[in-house]
C-alpha cells in the first residue's frame, strides 16, 4: 500500500489521544479547577506533532511502540504547558489558542499558570514512572528523562523563550533568530525523535542521524509558524495572524524576509530527509512528517 501521511497522522493522533486520555484517567487528588483547566488546554485540537514524531522514530529505530508512548505524552504535556504560559498577558498575550479561547482567558490567569505548572510535573510525573516501561529498557531512562529536563529548561525551550521574550523591539539578525528558534522550539522537537532512540539503545550513528533531523526539521518547522503568522489567516490557524509584527517580534521574515525564510525552509528540510539515508523504509514516516512540517497551512 502506498504510504499516505494524513492517514498515518490520523491513525497516530488516534493512539497519541487514547494514551493522554490515560494520563487523565483519574485526578482524585488533583484539584477540580486545576484538572480541568489542564484537560481544556490538553484536549483542544492540536496537531500532536512532538508525539507522532515520537512514534515515527520509535518505528526507524525498532522501538516498540507502546514503549514510546509515555515519552510522547510528556512531550504533548510539555508542549501544551509552553503553549498556556506563552500566550499569558505577560509573554505573548494571546486570546485564541487552538481554535478556542487561550487557557487564562477561560480560567484566569492563576490558574492558566498553575495549568502549566501542573502540566509539566505531570510530564515528569508520567515519563519517570519505571512501570511504564519493559525491562530491557528500564536501565536507559535515566538519560531520557535527564535529556527532556535540559530541552524543555533553561538550556533549551525556557530559554529560547526568555530570549524571544528579551529581543522584543530588537533590530533582528539572523544570528539572533536562529538561537532563539533553535532553543524555544527545535530542542523539544529534536527530543521528539531523540528520546525514543535513546530508550531503545540505538546506534551511535543512528542517534546521531536523528538528532541532526531534528535540529534541521525543528528550525524549519520554527520558521513556518513565523511565514504563517504573517501570511496566514486567523481561523485556519486557531489562533490569531499578524502578532508577531504587531508586537515587534523577532522572527525570521523580521530578518531575512519572506522568500528568504521560505527558500531557508526549503533547504532544512532538504538536510533533514539526507539525514534519514541510514534508516530505509523505517524512515520513511519521518521522511513524510518532515515534508509535512515544511508545507502544512495550520
Ligand atoms: C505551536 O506549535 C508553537 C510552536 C512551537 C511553533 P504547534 O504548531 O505544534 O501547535 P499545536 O500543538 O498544533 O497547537
Ligand atoms: C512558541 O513560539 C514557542 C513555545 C511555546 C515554546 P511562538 O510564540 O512563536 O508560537 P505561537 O505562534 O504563539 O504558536
Ligand atoms: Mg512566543
Ligand atoms: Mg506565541
Amino acid at each position: 500500500m502506498p504510504f499516505n501521511i494524513e492517514t498515518y497522522r490520523k491513525q497516530k493522533r488516534i493512539v497519541v489521544d487514547k494514551a493522554l486520555q490515560q494520563v487523565f484517567r483519574s485526578g482524585s487528588n488533583c484539584p477540580k479547577t486545576l484538572w480541568d483547566s489542564m484537560k481544556y488546554s490538553v484536549f483542544a485540537g492540536g496537531k500532536r506533532l512532538r508525539p507522532i514524531l515520537c512514534l515515527a522514530s520509535a518505528e526507524a529505530v525498532g522501538l516498540p511502540q507502546k514503549e514510546s508512548l509515555r515519552i510522547a505524552c510528556a512531550l504533548e504535556l510539555i508542549h501544551t504547558y509552553s503553549l498556556i504560559h506563552d500566550d499569558l498577558p505577560a509573554l505573548d498575550n494571546d486570546d485564541y489558542r487552538r481554535g478556542r479561547k487561550t487557557n487564562h482567558k477561560v480560567f484566569g490567569e492563576a490558574m492558566a499558570i498553575l495549568a502549566g505548572d501542573g502540566l509539566q510535573t505531570l510530564a515528569f510525573e508520567w515519563v519517570s514512572n519505571p512501570v511504564g516501561y519493559g525491562p530491557r529498557y528500564r536501565k536507559n531512562l535515566p538519560p531520557v528523562v535527564n535529556e527532556l529536563a535540559r530541552h524543555a529548561g533553561y538550556p533549551g525551550m525556557v530559554g529560547g523563550q526568555v530570549d524571544d521574550v528579551l529581543a522584543e523591539r530588537q533590530k533582528p539578525t539572523l544570528a539572533k533568530v536562529f538561537s532563539i528558534h533553535q532553543r524555544k522550539t527545535g530542542a523539544l522537537l529534536a527530543s521528539s525523535v531523540r528520546l525514543p532512540a535513546l530508550l531503545a539503545g540505538a546506534s551511535r550513528p543512528k542517534l546521531d542521524a536523528l538528532t541532526d533531523y531534528g535540529w534541521a526539521a525543528g528550525l524549519a518547522f520554527q520558521i513556518v509558524d513565523d511565514i504563517l503568522n504573517e501570511t496566514g489567516d486567523s481561523k485556519a490557524l486557531g489562533k490569531k495572524a499578524g502578532s508577531d509584527r504587531e508586537r515587534c517580534k523577532m522572527t525570521y521574515p523580521a530578518a531575512i524576509g519572506l522568500e528568504k525564510s521560505k527558500a531557508e525552509v526549503e533547504r532544512l528540510t532538504r538536510e533533514a530527509l539526507r539525514c534519514l539515508r541510514p534508516f530505509g523504509p523505517q524512515g520513511r514516516p519521518l521522511i513524510e512528517l518532515a515534508l509535512y512540517m515544511a508545507r502544512r497551512t495550520n
